[in-house]
């Protein structure tokens, strides 16, 4: 089931298993842009009757893995539609369940010549093992982040909250520390995160936890990333 959140952009939730007793709620997140392109950050795994929901959206799917950690269900999705577009990091064929990507992936820095211009691509420099591309929708002021920035909350399992704890991102609006520990420029990372303070948006949608609807929290959260 797809959760509406703008004209354009949806989100579909689904539960992530990093081990058996740490479920980590997930999203996926759906830009429908005017030209009829839909594009799926993330793309999350699939039951047939979303597959069908999708497809019933547009017939010009584009996958995008916006970092180098959401890419597990690219499989499912491109078995589903092989003809359709896939961009993310270089990289990523290299990972160790991924080689069937090399001929198709596209270079995730060229998406922009795909987007129209109110949604804008913009890539964390300094974290070589996340290489994020974060997303900005100029017309309905929303940023969306995968990694960068966690918002859990405490309905999550168990095992989850101490996962949690240990990366400093339980219950609270932070960067886990799992994204500190792999920034290996902080100064190229600074003035990436400066470009995302300096953007005029009213939300954030984040992969793990709740949508941000106080962007000024949000800016002051990723201030102490700095
Ligand atoms: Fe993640």
């Amino acid at each position: 089931m797809l959760n509406r959140v703008t004209d354009r952009i949806s989100t579909f939730e689904y539960m992530a298993y990093p081990t058996p007793v740490t479920p980590m709620p997930t999203r996926t997140v759906l830009y429908s842009q005017a030209d009829g392109k839909l594009f799926l950050f993330s793309p999350g795994p699939f039951d047939e009757a979303t597959f069908k929901e999708l497809e019933n959206m547009s017939s010009e799917i584009i996958l995008v893995s916006p970092n180098l950690f959401h890419h597990m269900h690219l499989e499912k999705s491109f078995e589903r539609w092989p003809l359709v577009a896939i961009y993310g990091q270089p990289a990523l064929w290299k990972l160790k369940k991924q080689p069937w990507i090399k001929p198709y992936l596209r270079d995730i820095r060229e998406i922009h010549t795909q987007l129209n211009t109110q949604m804008k691509a913009m890539f964390i420099r300094g974290i070589p093992a996340l290489a994020e591309t974060v997303f900005y929708d100029s017309d309905s002021k929303t940023l969306i982040v995968t990694d960068l920035m966690f918002n859990m909350d405490s309905t999550v399992a168990f095992g989850t909250r101490l996962l949690l704890s240990a990366f400093g991102a339980n219950n609270k609006l932070a960067q886990s520390k799992l994204v500190r520990m792999n920034t290996k420029d902080k100064s190229a990372y600074k003035s990436s995160a400066e470009k995302l303070l300096d953007l005029d948006f009213a939300r954030v949608i984040v992969s793990h936890g709740n949508l941000v609807e106080d962007a000024q929290a949000f800016k002051v959260a990723l201030s102490k990333t700095l």
